[in-house]
């Protein structure tokens, strides 16, 4: 029986967090410590002729300053696998310019003031060619990470079927924006030895990256990062400013800190590809599908051909249809490198799929929950595997139950309130479970308190929190009787914080070693584990133990599944949308912790909403720079903008996925939300809007 786990309890961390006791990345007090300010690239495409630095150099407290001229060299840099930087171009490799806002020097000073002052005295001469940022003038290939896929005969099926639409969707360029910016302490200790402060999702990719790019032994790099102010995908990887603040701390020989100012962050640490994606969709009559077909195309920088934003990955685990053919391509255009991003691929590739869906539903006029509950389907297609926990028929009907969707006209225009249209929109939401291996140390202290040792993190989705609960259960402890100890490479590897899979790749660690250290001295649980320890005369005892995935893979497609219900408001003359009621129905295995899993999903809604209704990354097509850059620019939304998000759980365990059953909730919120929006819109206004975001200007036309 559990009495822990499911339970709401409170984040571990969080009186740390409001007290300002806890030390973000930029944070950590460092003797002698220096500041770096990074100079960036004013066009988007050509080359360096000259940088003329003497000004700079003369100015106060100036330390040094680096540019491609005295870039000193990476022992290692195309050696190995065994690391993955965010931008694959080193910092400062040459004199190239591939797009707007690319690193050119680093200002090294006394203080920030005087570096930043320093880096303006720098001018620069460029040689300028055309750079490409219309996307309408890029040219497209076939995606190099080949997820295309079909099974029947699609064309014909399209030709035949009874009932067909066919549409494009588009989303824009997306930024993190998440609050923390990015900041890196770099501290050599001797030329071999290095010690980085630096918030990242994943401390042990991080840490045998600057192993192998420094050409230095894995154990002779400590990474440091116990809080991070949120990731989104865009601290996965270590990135280009990082990688030179290593470099220049070791060239002067002084702990150094430099910080990507908010306006450079639009640039240098990734972002969302827009995407362009057609949907065709065939059915009977009574809406039986027939055909899918999904072709999406995303854009990526001239520093990494490769990128995709993956967006037809989600296709084949929705729907059924005995043809369904996906495809991918990309094109390369002068912007920054695009990246991970809170689901990605999946998120812009449920927007298309969900609105498809909706506008199927209406031309078959049937209802859109009716339809997809007809066509769910009971296999991953692609894999040609069952799937080894699928609720998603009772999020709908669970949901539907909740927001009362019964009562929806089927017609559009046909609510109204305070002189607005209302309108009400649901949409599925989906992602795939995934874990890795892990591992945990547990210690058992004489006065009866556990410690947990990890390599892990939180970027403020509740790891500390989960990893307590996931000991405290085992040991038969009060929660708050454990501590955690996550953030530094020293610890086991506590895994990824991405791809939603730390909780569900860490927490059976954590069992496991707990589990281990009771039976080191045949003890039940903490209590008489104590006792044991006493007798024994030993201070304390510990264990370390992993856990990671098997061979289930082979016979199960592991997927959470959801479903979201909304409520907007439209003002037909100033084109404005409110979103005024929100439920969300989740199938993620069991939730560790109740709150927690509540709050993710309603961050997961909330950055959805702003992805429907605001946010877009726009670049200046002549100059090639981004015009929207900072937080004032980039609309996100604000309490005003969000009204109560309820949210509930189905709560069945996944066991087949692991000991647990705990599949994991950081991306699958945000699937679907924009799609649900969008669909509501159409219910209040008939007015369908198939490019993110709904701002006034596509209303009003
Ligand atoms: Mo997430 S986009 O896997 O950090």
């Amino acid at each position: 029986m559990s009495k822990v786990i499911g339970t709401s309890v409170n984040r571990h961390e969080g009186r740390a967090k409001v007290t300002g006791t806890a030390t973000y990345g930029a944070e950590h007090q460092i003797s002698e410590l220096v500041y770096g300010y990074l100079i960036v690239a004013t066009i988007a495409n050509g080359r360096i002729k000259k940088m003329e630095l003497k000004e700079a150099q003369d100015s106060d407290g100036v330390l040094a300053i680096f540019t491609h001229e005295n870039m000193p060299a990476f022992p290692k840099a195309n050696e190995g696998t065994s690391f993955h930087i965010g931008e694959p171009r080193l910092p400062l490799a040459d004199d190239r310019i591939h797009y707007g806002g690319q690193i050119i020097g680093l200002v090294v000073a006394d203080t920030l003031e005087r570096a930043c002052h320093a880096a303006s005295l720098v001018k620069v001469e460029y040689e300028i060619e055309t750079p490409t940022i219309d996307r309408q003038q890029a040219s497209f290939q076939k995606s190099p990470r080949d997820a295309s896929f079909e099974q029947g005969n699609v064309a014909d099926a399209l030709v035949t079927a009874p009932v067909k639409i066919s549409a494009t969707y588009t989303t824009p360029r997306q930024l993190h924006a998440m609050m923390e910016p990015h900041p890196i302490i770099a501290q050599w200790h001797d030329r071999n030895s290095l010690t980085v402060c630096e918030p990242t999702q994943w401390l042990f990719l991080q840490q045998r990256t600057y192993a192998t790019l420094f050409g230095i032994p894995v154990e002779q790099v400590r990474v440091i990062s116990p809080y991070i102010g949120g990731g989104f995908g865009a601290k996965a990887w270590p990135w280009p400013h990082a990688i030179l603040c290593i470099a220049a701390a070791r060239e002067i020989n002084r702990p150094l800190k430099v910080v990507v100012s908010r306006q450079q962050m639009a640039a240098i640490v990734g972002h969302r590809s827009p995407t362009e994606q057609t949907i065709e969709l065939g059915a009977s009559q009574s809406g039986q599908l027939i055909a899918i077909a999904h072709a999406a195309k995303s854009y990526t920088s001239p520093v990494n051909p490769k990128y995709v934003e993956n967006c037809i990955g989600v296709t084949p685990t929705m729907y059924a249809a005995p043809n369904l053919c996906v495809e991918q391509e990309i094109a390369v255009v002068n912007v920054g490198m695009p990246t991970f991003m809170r689901a990605p691929g999946e998120n812009p590739g449920m927007y298309a799929l969900e609105s498809a869906m909706d506008e199927l539903a209406w031309a078959l006029q049937i209802d859109p929950i009716e339809l997809r509950l007809k066509n769910a389907t009971t296999e991953h297609q692609r894999k040609k595997l069952p799937f080894s926990s699928k609720h998603f028929a009772e999020c709908l009907k669970l949901g539907a139950e909740q927001f009362r969707w019964c009562d929806r006209p089927m017609q559009t225009k046909a609510i109204s309130r305070d002189d607005k249209l209302v309108g009400w929109g649901m949409a599925a939401a989906t992602f795939p479970a995934i874990r890795m291996g892990a591992s945990a140390t547990v210690r058992l202290l004489l006065d009866g308190t556990a410690q947990v040792l990890t390599a892990a993190n939180d970027m403020g989705t509740g790891s500390y929190t989960v990893v307590a609960i996931a000991a405290a259960e085992t040991l038969d402890l009060p929660v708050y009787k454990i501590k955690v100890e996550i953030g530094d490479s020293r610890f086991p590897n506590g895994g990824l914080a991405g791809g939603s899979m730390m909780t569900a790749s860490l927490a059976p660690a954590v069992v496991n070693a707990c589990q281990l250290l009771l039976q080191e001295v045949n003890a039940k649980n903490a209590t008489e584990a104590v006792i044991a320890l006493r007798e024994s005369g030993r201070p304390f005892l510990e264990m370390t133990a992993s856990s990671q995935p098997g061979e289930e893979g082979k016979q199960w497609a592991f997927q959470s599944w959801g479903a979201h219900f909304c409520e907007v408001e439209v003002d037909e003359l100033l084109g404005r949308v409110q979103v005024k009621r929100w439920i969300s129905v989740m199938d993620v295995g069991r939730a560790m912790n109740a709150k927690a899993a509540a709050s993710q999903i309603r961050g997961g809604v909330i950055m959805g909403i702003g992805e429907a209704l605001m946010e877009e990354c726009l670049h200046d097509l002549n100059l090639g720079l981004p015009v929207i850059k900072d937080l004032a620019t980039y609309h996100i939304p604000v309490n005003a903008d969000i009204p109560r998000i309820e949210v509930s759980f189905v709560g069945k365990p996944d066991l087949n996925f692991n000991p647990l059953g705990v599949r994991g909730c950081g991306e699958i919120a945000i699937t679907g939300v924009s799609a649900a929006i969008a669909n509501a819109v159409y219910h209040a206004t008939g007015k369908r809007i198939r490019n993110l975001p709904i701002t006034a200007d596509k209303l009003l036309l």
